[in-house]
């Protein structure tokens, strides 16, 4: 039986941006694994009585949103103006727009209005959906890249699949993610979810075994967050001349992606994915820590 094509398409083409839901998803459950009693609380508060949301669908909120608020656009990435695969590097002055800003920039100002007591309910809830979501996006390679607009203008192959929304960025945001998780090429968003919670347990039982050797450093500086987020992003561009286009862009063009290229890749998104749980948990947890210190001042 032949899968309706034009389905296949639109499945697809809802998630060609950021990680996919798959990825975010599961950086939402695995923070949640790691929040303290007051991170835990946070959510509750803030998430809970407004909508069924879980913590999963709260992360990709911001993806769902950013289509009628256009000015939200340049708040997933920073277009770092290097020139990978020679050289790569990230210029926050350089790099982030003066006027859409940029992941870094939203990160911080989302952080500062949750901080903020004279922040509303409604604005508090979805700064909270805000960070779920970006502190994902500036743990994907291509979101911290200029070129060909972070590989949205490369098109590749992956497994056979030649669509014309396949490129460098959706691979790197759904197709890896998927086919390591089992999902096929193009299934339904709705797998996502539930392959996201398991994803998350195996991903929180190798942190604990010490078996994911990645430095995660949880940076909580609140007072400075652009700190934080330089540090992030900074990092996760590396990766770009190291592995996503280090073969060049005419060979990512030439050669399907599912074969060497995705078991090369699958250690980084899985450590990328880590660290953007485990960090998304600290900082949530250092801002409810701080929010609950406030609290106790005004008694
Ligand atoms: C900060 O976030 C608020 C709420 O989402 C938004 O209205 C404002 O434009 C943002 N400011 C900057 C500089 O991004």
């Amino acid at each position: 039986m032949l899968k309706s094509p034009s389905l296949a398409i639109l499945t697809f083409a809802s998630q060609v941006v950021c990680w996919g839901g798959l990825g975010h998803r599961t950086v939402g459950y695995l923070a949640q694994k790691r929040f303290t009693n007051e991170g835990a609380e946070l959510f509750e508060t803030l998430i809970r009585p407004t909508t069924s949301f879980d913590i999963s669908d709260a992360a990709v909120w911001a993806d769902s949103i950013r289509h009628n608020r256009g000015y939200t656009e340049g708040w997933h990435f920073i277009d770092a103006k290097d020139s990978p695969p020679e050289q790569c590097n990230l210029n926050y002055a350089r790099d982030c727009k003066e006027i859409q800003g940029c992941v870094i920039s939203a990160i911080s100002n989302q952080t500062s209005l949750l901080l903020d007591p004279n922040t509303n309910q409604h604005t508090r809830n979805e700064a909270l959906k805000y960070l779920l979501h970006f502190i994902g996006d500036i743990h994907q390679p291509l979101h911290t890249e200029d070129l060909s607009r972070g590989g949205n203008d490369i098109p590749v192959s992956f497994d056979g699949h030649h669509t014309q929304r396949l490129n460098l960025h959706s691979v790197w945001d759904s197709a890896i993610p998927r086919k390591l998780n089992g999902l096929s090429f193009d299934a339904h968003a709705t797998e996502e979810k539930p392959a996201a919670a398991i994803w998350a347990e195996k991903l929180a039982k190798r942190i604990e075994a010490g078996e994911l050797s990645v430095e995660y450093s949880e940076c909580t500086n609140l007072a400075d967050p652009n700190e934080c987020g330089i540090a992030w992003a900074t990092e996760t561009n590396v990766l770009v001349c190291a592995y996503v286009l280090a073969p060049g862009v005419e060979w990512v063009k030439e050669n399907d992606l599912g074969g060497e290229y995705y078991e090369g890749a699958v250690p980084l998104v899985e450590v990328q994915i880590a660290r953007a749980g485990v960090r998304l948990a600290a900082w949530v947890n250092a801002i409810a820590a701080a929010g609950s210190v406030a609290a106790k001042q005004d008694l």
